[in-house]
């Protein structure tokens, strides 16, 4: 029996990365997954996948950046899946301008913070309104080691997932007697496009990231996954507020090595 067994819940940013990955995993643990994307045709494809494995999933075009497609997001994870029992917070975007801060422009600032931060707050609200409804569930927010020990030439991003940090320690407070977990995970770097595209820009930064990993090799999307399916399942029952580094060593200091 699958860690999600008979379960329902929803990733948002499915349709690549750490998402996907999440997405798949979860519904080999035996959970139905809802797959929430802007990216309509990745997110469809991310449901194939699961379904020609065996697993149950549907898809929904969702900008968490607007708070209405995060509600009807919730809704339909219960519609569909039968009952509403975890999320994973996983979207990512708006401009991620890379450069010094004196330099970050008030559009890129906004933009960064838009869809990271403002689009994760509609997410936990509208997901802690309906578990407060159905008795509880658990709640899984992919930040990053950026929001805690910030990140040279990314003031926005680090700034979004800072506050990602803060809302999710907060609403671990004000919701754990209510049956509600929240939890971080904050992944060192990870093979996906995403950062792919950002090492075609900056060849130099390749070596340079994985150098700050004590295991000095990326991690794979799949290594994020099992740790989502740990916190959304009832194996984590006594873990909330908590942010997990899901990172290779990038959190103790290797560089004598
Ligand atoms: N890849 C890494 O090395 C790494 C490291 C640390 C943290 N993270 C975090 O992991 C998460 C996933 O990263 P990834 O590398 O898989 O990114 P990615 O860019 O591959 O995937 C992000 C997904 O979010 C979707 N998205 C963008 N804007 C959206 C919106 N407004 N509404 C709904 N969906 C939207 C995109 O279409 C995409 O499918 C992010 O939160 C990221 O900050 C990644």
């Amino acid at each position: 029996m699958g860690d999600l067994e008979a379960k329902s819940g929803l990733v948002t940013g499915a349709a690549n990365g750490i998402g996907r990955a999440v997405a798949k995993r979860a519904a080999e643990q035996g959970s139905f997954v809802l797959v929430c994307d802007i990216d309509d045709a990745g997110g469809k494809s991310c449901v194939q996948e699961i379904r020609d494995a065996g697993g149950r999933a549907d898809f929904l075009h969702v900008d968490i950046a607007v708070e209405d497609d995060v509600a009807q997001m919730v809704a339909a994870t219960c519609e569909l899946g039968g009952s509403f029992d975890w999320a994973c917070n996983n979207a990512v975007g708006g401009t991620r301008a890379f450069g010094p801060l004196h330099e970050v422009r008030e559009e890129d600032w906004r933009s960064g913070l838009e869809v990271t931060l403002t689009g994760t707050f509609f997410c936990i609200k509208q997901e802690i309104i309906r578990m407060l409804e159905t008795g509880g569930g658990s709640i899984v927010n992919i930040s990053s080691p950026a929001g805690l020990q910030g990140e040279a030439f990314l003031a926005a991003y680090s700034a979004a997932k800072g506050g990602v940090e803060g809302l999710t320690k907060t609403a671990a407070a004000e919701y754990a007697q209510r049956g509600i977990r929240i939890n971080t995970i904050c992944p060192g770097g990870i093979a996906t496009e995403a950062i792919a595209r950002y090492f075609d820009f900056y060849p130099e930064a390749k070596e340079k990231t994985i150098g700050t990993h004590a295991m000095r090799r990326l991690g794979q999307p799949e290594e994020i996954a099992d740790a989502v399916v740990f916190l959304a399942s009832d194996r984590s029952s006594f873990v909330t507020g908590h942010a997990l580094w899901v990172d290779g060593g990038v959190s103790v200091n290797s560089h004598m090595l």
